[in-house]
């Protein structure tokens, strides 16, 4: 039995790694790692974790439950869709979920045809197995404001069994016993396990199974609550009262976790001027 854990991209698409962050600016629309990496400085005008709002009503509570975590304002549109609402050229616009995703396969694509130097208009895109069809037709309609002709809407899962047996050499023969995998992709908010077994040039999806909910945000909330907690009684402050201040903790924060996971000494955390013009440390240790 071989595992293997991946922390990797959002869509096999085009092969790309990229953030799922779309952020607005006087005139520009940024996109991909560029805008995660304006977001506390644009705090209302950066839109993230949109892929979980495709296909879904504005008053449906697990919408209502993800807006809380989203700093952007968002309002029900006439047809009862989410309109996201930001400033752009000037003034206020509202973006459906899959307006914003298009933004991103604009971008994908552009980008495509620039490392390709051909024209992209053909494209696989992989969804969480755990999407629902009204999901998965929200992310057609968002390919389809991009101009991109979608062959095929893939499993995660299977996607990164795909990827692996892809580019493993020593795969066993068809006669022989198939080397059995197990995947673990623990992604942003989900979680997806399957179990597949391999033979040269042949994959079968054993079983697979997703938890929806749990992924590595949960672990960032739970650090970020616990700085939150020890911030209040050491500096009487709580980031709470300030949407920038805790953005830009919850960033730390998963900085520190990544440094953790690969380092078990104790590890330190300063931000300057958090809030109220005080400088903040902490620190951590797995
Ligand atoms: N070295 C690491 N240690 C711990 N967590 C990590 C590490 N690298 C990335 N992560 C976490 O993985 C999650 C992102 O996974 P990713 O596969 O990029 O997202 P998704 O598939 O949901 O789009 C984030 O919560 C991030 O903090
Ligand atoms: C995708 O995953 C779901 C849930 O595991 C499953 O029901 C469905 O058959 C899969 N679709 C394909 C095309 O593999
Ligand atoms: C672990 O972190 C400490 C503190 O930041 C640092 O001094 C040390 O070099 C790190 N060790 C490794 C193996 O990265
Ligand atoms: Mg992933």
């Amino acid at each position: 039995m071989h595992f293997f854990l991946c922390f990797d991209c959002l869509s096999l698409c085009f092969l790309l790694h990229f953030r799922s962050c779309v952020a607005f600016s006087g005139k520009n629309r940024i996109i991909g790692v560029a805008a995660k990496n304006q977001m506390v400085t644009n705090v209302k005008n950066t839109v993230f974790g949109f892929k979980r709002l495709l296909g879904r009503k504005y008053n449906d509570p697990y919408v209502q439950k993800e807006l809380k975590h989203l700093p952007v304002k968002a309002a029900p549109l006439p047809n009862g869709g989410i309109g996201i609402r930001v400033n752009y050229l000037g003034e206020e616009h509202s973006f459906s979920p899959e307006q914003i995703t298009a933004m991103l396969f604009t971008k994908l694509k552009e980008t495509s045809e620039i490392a390709l130097k051909t024209k992209v208009n053909d494209c696989v895109i992989s969804v969480p197995s755990f999407f629902t069809n009204a999901e998965r037709k929200g992310l057609l309609d968002a390919a389809a404001i991009a101009g991109l002709n979608v062959l095929r809407l893939m499993n995660e899962t299977t996607a990164t069994a795909l990827a692996y047996g892809i580019y493993k050499q020593d795969l066993p023969a068809p006669e022989e016993k198939p080397r059995n995998v197990i995947f673990v992709d623990c992604g942003h908010s989900s979680l997806q396990v399957s179990a597949c077994a391999f033979h040269k040039g042949k994959l079968k999806m054993l079983a697979s199974a997703a938890d929806p909910e749990l992924g590595g945000r949960d672990i960032d909330f739970i650090l970020t609550e616990d700085f939150c907690n020890s911030f209040q009684s050491r500096y009487r402050i709580d980031p709470h009262t300030n949407p920038r201040a805790y953005l830009r903790l919850t960033a730390e924060v998963e900085k520190l976790k990544k440094q953790m996971s690969a380092n078990s000494t104790n590890l330190p955390m300063n931000i300057e001027c958090f809030m109220d013009d005080k400088d903040v440390t902490g620190d951590m240790k797995r």
